[in-house]
């Protein structure tokens, strides 16, 4: 059938797939398309929701995916098509644990689109409404749709194993692939600050390389800090990560400069940028994160070395979209570097 895809480089073609997946914007009943160089990923929804920089959106005939189960979980369900069409594509599992969010209207359906998420997804357990996060320290606020048990789990990603609790600290699937980004770039003996660290990925996917030769990873919410000792006292080269339970204003003002710093709380963050920037040691880099619209994506990366002026001279390294956020904005990493 002739439908959109996304025509990307093979280089790029799994983080793609993976980005489009988390967004909900592929299509999982066609094909992928080998075409010479490029692959063509199946897409749906709003062609204008997919970030320029992804690649190029163009028309092609696709296979549909040939026998097996159902290949989307709405396939379950004995709704009509076009109720079916209201459901969400995309949905996030963490560890065994489903999260949906569902639109308003749909929500008096919300058990049998639990129970359709609850048998389509292996190894599932629970199966939770996820009504977004909230509060200085991003808590997801989560209702019970199918399923049994708490919202504490382990959700694995770049082979670090994550102890997790969905409803008293921050964690998003969508990041695994900035969190093992991150972690590429630390060479060996760099020191790292993990600021608003949540429950550690980052500051674990580096210790997991084993190149950096410390972490500090802090954070405000207690809960955040014990569950990253948790997942600490697990791994290997955990005793190379320090968690400390602080606000950033605690921390920053007596932090000695180190190699690489991160710091993704990317609503507020602009508040703290500039003391952050401070603790960038000369030829080190910062990973800052924020929401941008796609209309300021272009200039933002000057704006925001411009801003650092008295903390130092930095120069835009790389911006990069992680996901789209909103039909018109984009969380984007914003990798800078400090002058030696
Ligand atoms: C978006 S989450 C990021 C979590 C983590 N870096 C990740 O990638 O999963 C932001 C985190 O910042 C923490 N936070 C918010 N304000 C803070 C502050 N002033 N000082 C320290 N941590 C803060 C919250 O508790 C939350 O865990």
């Amino acid at each position: 059938m002739i439908a959109p895809g996304l025509l990307v480089p093979r280089s790029r073609g799994e983080e793609t797939r993976q980005a489009l997946l988390d967004a909900g914007l592929l299509r999982t009943d066609l094909e992928i398309l080998h075409d010479g160089p490029s692959l063509v990923l199946p897409v749906e929804g709003d062609p204008s929701e997919i970030p320029p920089s992804w690649g190029a959106v163009v028309e092609r005939e696709f296979r549909t995916h040939s026998g097996g189960g159902p290949v989307r979980y709405r396939d379950l369900l004995p709704w009509k098509d076009s109720e079916k069409d209201a459901l969400p594509r995309a949905f996030d599992v963490v560890g065994d644990i489903v999260l949906l969010r569902l639109p308003l209207p749909l929500q008096p359906r919300k058990a049998e689109v639990g129970e359709a998420l609850l048998h389509f997804v292996p190894g599932a357990r629970l199966v939770g409404l996820d009504h977004g996060v909230h509060g200085p320290e991003r808590r997801r606020s989560v209702e019970r749709i199918a399923g049994t048990g708490g919202w504490r789990t382990r959700h694995r990603e770049n082979g670090v194993e994550l102890e997790v609790d969905v409803e008293r600290a921050y964690f998003s699937p969508r990041l695994a692939r900035e969190h093992a980004l991150v972690a590429r770039d630390v060479r060996a003996g760099d020191q790292v600050y993990d600021l608003c660290c949540g429950v550690g990925p980052f500051a674990l996917t580096i210790a997991r390389l084993g190149r950096a030769s410390h972490v500090t990873a802090v954070d405000s919410n207690p809960a955040a800090i014990a569950l990253l000792r948790a997942s600490l006292a697990r791994q290997p080269g955990g005793d190379r990560v320090t968690p400390r339970e602080a606000s950033l204003e605690e921390f920053l003002p007596s932090a000695s400069p180190v190699e690489r710093v991160v710091m993704n709380l990317p609503h507020e963050g602009i508040k703290y940028l500039t003391s952050v920037a401070r603790t960038v040691a000369p030829g080190g880099s910062l990973y800052y994160y924020e929401v941008v619209s796609r209309t300021e994506f272009s200039g933002r990366g000057t704006a925001l070395v411009n801003r650092l002026t008295e903390a130092g001279t930095f120069t835009v390294e790389e911006t990069r979209v992680v996901h789209p956020y909103s039909p018109s904005s984009d969380l984007v990493a914003f990798v800078v570097q400090r002058s030696r």
